[in-house]
């Protein structure tokens, strides 16, 4: 745990959010049921529309004179002036000294970043991606035995992985059957083995992912992936037909063996969790086609233009992120749960995870001072209706208030899709039993409290469009919470340490003494592994 702070950070101590903590002591008393049953007008008030998708917010903890506080307090931290600079390509990524340009991977106006306009770059990158696709798509861009491709294998890890693999199984349903997509990303060989396993090497295509290039996991799996289409294909030469890269490392790229035609730049102003939108989302296009990934961009696009000019309190990223600020800081919530009814989504939660806790998951505001106020919470779920059977006796039942995100397709065009409204009926159900509860008086053990808060989004169609709409949305609302909490969410310190002890320990896995360097625990479970491995 950090030292707590000595002294009051300049947010806590500010009038806003001390308007906001009287705020909440006056109208915690009134349940959400009493708030609807007051104002029935409360949904028109508090939802937005944009371009098919809808977010409903009004099942929250909140008055008419919440939202004015929340964005009150968003104006005090300067929340425009820093949309601006991010938009701007002013180094907001302060302890790398980077840009933060995911914005620009979707720009249909230039974008300038140290003078450059680096939507040239993206285009000529997007160029690339198109006439490789289309090559490979079409068959004219063959394996080494001459057989078009039929498989694309992703192997990357973190953003390199969690976004292309989302987006595949959401648009899966949009997709002609020209390739099918995997994924390789955890170093355990039980991965890549039950990938390659169902594959015919001469018809696989491999996509090495990764912005550094030098990320542990993925080299690895790449170089085995690398030993096992040549021993397949008896050819060291396959090689160069068979592997693209995509990755801001372009030098380490030919050493592997890969032509630069098939090398794929992104750049130091994309950070990882939010690089879906540049090469990185090139097993998207090779397996949901080129238009496909253009549509995911233009979805992006839509939503970065409506935060940079929506009303503060009409601006859905805005109203997301002072929620999830509203709960964590002055209801002391401690997760929220992402509940994606739509099975195609079921990596969404996932994503999320990294998007939000690697974000926001800090305790040192921009100055380097600790914070004195919570950060950052756990982000968890799983797709309904599977989860209503496993963990939502706790968001009914439970103890802990846990704010969830409802999220739905009104058209869903995969087979089996008369099953659709009974899916939508418990998407609309949940909003209203987590919000409504159930009282008996007879038997404690079957009331169910109510008064949990949630947020309805409700797209026309999980399509390339919306997804990339909804995916923006939440960058974007991460964004808000770590203007209000003076966070830097584009780096990832924390993350290092662990690679690091793990370089350490790894010799001493296979050398002749045993483990004595590390702490008593550590020697202990390397000794007992090296006895029974
Ligand atoms: O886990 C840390 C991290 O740096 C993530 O931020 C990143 O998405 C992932 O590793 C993979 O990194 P790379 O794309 O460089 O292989």
């Amino acid at each position: 745990m950090p030292t707590p702070p000595t002294s009051k950070s300049p947010l806590t101590v500010s009038a806003e959010w001390q308007a906001l903590r009287a705020h909440q002591q006056q109208i915690a008393n009134a349940t959400l049921a009493e708030r609807f049953s007051a104002n029935p007008w409360r949904v028109s008030k508090f939802s937005l529309e944009l371009d098919g998708l809808l977010l409903d917010f009004s099942r929250h903890f909140l008055s008419d004179e919440t939202l004015p506080l929340l964005t009150g307090l968003a104006r005090a931290r300067g929340l425009q002036g820093w949309i601006e600079r991010m938009f701007n390509g002013a180094p907001i990524n302060h302890t790398e000294n980077r840009a933060v340009l995911h914005v620009a991977l979707r720009a249909d106006t230039p974008v300038l970043c140290g003078g450059h306009d680096v939507t040239l770059d993206v285009q000529r990158v997007l160029a690339q991606m198109e006439s490789f696709v289309t090559a490979i798509r079409n068959g004219v861009h063959t394996g080494h035995t001459g057989l078009r491709f039929t498989d694309v294998v992703n192997i990357g890890i973190g953003g390199s992985y969690l976004g292309p693999q989302l987006a595949c199984q959401a648009l899966r349903p949009y997709t002609d059957g020209t390739m099918r997509a995997h994924f390789v990303s955890n170093v355990d060989g039980e991965n890549l083995s039950a990938v390659v396993g169902q594959l015919n090497a001469a018809t696989t295509l491999f996509v090495i992912t990764s912005k550094t290039f030098t990320t542990q996991e993925t080299m690895t799996n790449a170089l085995a992936a690398r030993r096992w289409l040549v021993a397949q294909l008896g050819s060291e030469a396959a090689v160069g037909r068979h592997f693209a890269a995509v990755t801001s490392n372009t030098g380490k790229v030919a050493q592997f063996g890969i032509p630069p035609a098939q090398m794929f730049e992104m750049w130091d102003w994309v950070g990882g969790r939010y690089s879906l939108w540049s090469a990185v989302g090139l097993p998207v296009a090779l397996y949901a086609g080129m238009e496909a990934f253009r549509s995911l961009l233009a979805g992006a696009r839509a939503m970065d233009k409506h935060f940079r000019t929506a009303h503060l309190e009409r601006n859905m990223p805005v109203v997301l992120g002072l929620l999830d600020v509203w709960y964590i800081n002055f209801f002391k919530t401690q997760s929220r749960a992402v509940l994606p009814y739509a099975q195609a989504a079921s990596r969404l939660p996932a994503y999320l995870q990294q998007l939000e806790m690697e974000s926001l998951g800090k305790a040192v505001a921009r100055d380097g001072s600790r914070v004195d106020y919570a950060t950052g919470n756990i982000v968890w779920g799983e797709p309904g209706t599977d989860s209503q059977h496993s963990f939502f006796q706790l968001l009914h039942q439970g103890t802990p208030l846990i704010p969830a995100d409802l999220i739905a397709a009104c058209r869903n065009p995969s087979g089996f899709n008369a099953q659709h409204p009974l899916l939508l009926a418990n998407f609309f159900a949940q909003g209203e039993a987590l919000m409504n509860g159930k009282p008996d008086s007879n038997a404690p053990h079957a009331a169910v409290p109510g008064n949990r808060p949630s947020t309805s989004i409700l797209l026309e169609e999980l399509d390339a469009k919306h997804l990339g709409m909804l995916l923006a949305l939440y960058e974007h609302k991460v964004f808000v919470q770590s203007v209000i909490w003076d966070l830097n969410a584009f780096d990832q310190w924390g993350v290092a340490l662990g690679k690091q002890v793990a370089d350490r320990i790894l010799p001493t896995l296979t050398a002749s003494e045993p483990a004595t360097a590390f702490d008593a625990s550590t020697n202990g479970l390397i000794n007992y592994y090296r006895q029974k491995r």
